[in-house]
């Protein structure tokens, strides 16, 4: 299909649905967090739980990821106590060394679920005014900034060959919101360094957008592309514009920001973005940080169509998300609504269900927290 038909089909769309149905924000957010927090949260082991319990009555500690979208989500929502739940649920996956491992007493460490974490320690401390919080956070950025490789760039994982774009856009990211609490300048260099570095080392040129990753071994570069790598350097550009007054940071920001309104690379052709909304949601943080933080109200209308869509088509009948590519039942109300049947597909994945159940879409609380910051990055912005 051809780009301007594309465009047609975002017009569709967005133009005779998703704009011309009511949104409210905070409604959606506050219902998709009590949701989060029934489903999920076990009140025996105070943590989340991986498994939806409708699958699979057995509790395993949800990822560290998982914990730290779902658990900013819930500390953005102001409530104190379920704030030191969360905190203490996350403290269970800190080793001696003061890392987030991916699991509670394991070995893996990776560098961008620990700056997650970290973003959440901080609005923790916001919250709260808990000093132990703001160094939980401060002590993590130090470590972070230990994975910077010697070709540059933060590997993925604690000591390892990869280097990944998310890494490093994420410890950008956690650089310039540290800087906002102790006002440490070498923060804002870091920050551009690892932005500067993505510049010559991992950006497509053809649409301005990062590669996943190289291996500082090999050289060899693998070329996937992910909407959250562009949301986290959204942010950071706006934060740098914040601090320094440099206008080239707010510039570099909109471009980026006003193409994935407009390639096809991160736009499905009915024009919603095509990510899952665990890679998605930093997207939706990044414009909400690119019009508070950097004024570009612009953007506004097109990050409330795009919320909107999620909440009109990936909510399960339950008050969980997934995804209206992934749950056959979402995706037959999606045609249904629309009368689309060609811009998206959908593809049958036993993972996707229960036992393989298509009546019983699996949840997760990493896809119910990537939904409740969607629309909170809304609320900011309303
Ligand atoms: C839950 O745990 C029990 C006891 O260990 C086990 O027999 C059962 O297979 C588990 N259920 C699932 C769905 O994994």
């Amino acid at each position: 299909m051809s780009f301007l038909l594309l465009l047609t089909f975002l017009n569709l769309v967005f133009g005779s649905i998703v704009s011309k149905r009511s949104f409210d924000a905070k409604f959606a957010y506050t219902s998709v967090l009590s949701t989060t927090w029934s489903t999920f949260w076990h009140n025996e082991y105070q943590a989340f739980d991986l498994n939806d319990p409708s699958c699979n009555p057995n509790f395993s500690y949800a990822a560290v990821w998982d914990v730290a979208v779902a658990g900013k989500a819930i500390v953005d929502s102001g409530d104190v106590q379920k704030t030191t739940q969360v905190i203490n649920s996350l403290y269970k996956f800190q080793n001696s060394e003061g890392w987030f491992t991916s699991s509670p007493g394991g070995s893996d460490i990776y560098t961008d679920d620990n700056s997650q974490v970290l973003w959440v320690f901080l609005d923790a401390y916001k919250l709260t005014q808990k000093e132990a919080y703001l160094n939980t956070a401060v002590n993590l950025m130090h470590l972070i900034q230990t994975q910077w490789s010697q070709i540059g760039g933060i590997t993925w994982q604690k000591d390892a060959t990869y280097v990944a774009s998310i890494s490093t856009t994420e410890a950008a990211l956690s650089a310039v919101k540290v800087y906002e609490y102790n006002n440490d300048k070498t923060l804002l260099t870091f920050a551009n360094s690892c932005l500067t570095w993505l510049d010559e080392h991992l950006t497509d040129p053809s649409d301005g957008f990062y590669y996943d990753g190289i291996n500082k071994d090999t050289w060899q570069v693998n070329k996937g592309k992910l909407t959250y790598t562009v949301g986290t350097a959204i942010s950071t550009y706006s934060y740098l514009y914040k601090f320094t007054g440099d206008a080239t940071y707010l510039k570099k920001a909109t471009k980026m920001a006003s193409a994935t309104l407009s390639s096809s690379t991160f736009l499905n052709n009915n024009g919603a973005w095509n990510n899952d909304l665990c890679y998605v949601h930093l997207l939706f943080c990044g414009f909400a940080d690119l019009i508070t933080i950097g004024g570009k109200t612009s953007y506004t209308s097109a990050l409330v169509d795009q919320a909107n869509f999620i909440y009109l088509f990936d909510k399960l009948d339950s008050g969980d998300y997934s995804l209206y590519t992934k749950a056959q039942s979402l995706y037959e109300q999606y045609v249904k609504i629309t009368g689309d049947s060609k811009s998206v597909n959908y593809n049958y994945n036993p993972d996707n269900f229960c036992n393989g159940d298509v009546n019983k879409p699996r949840k997760s609380v990493l896809d119910d927290g990537s939904a409740a910051q969607i629309f909170y990055s809304v609320v900011r912005v309303s």
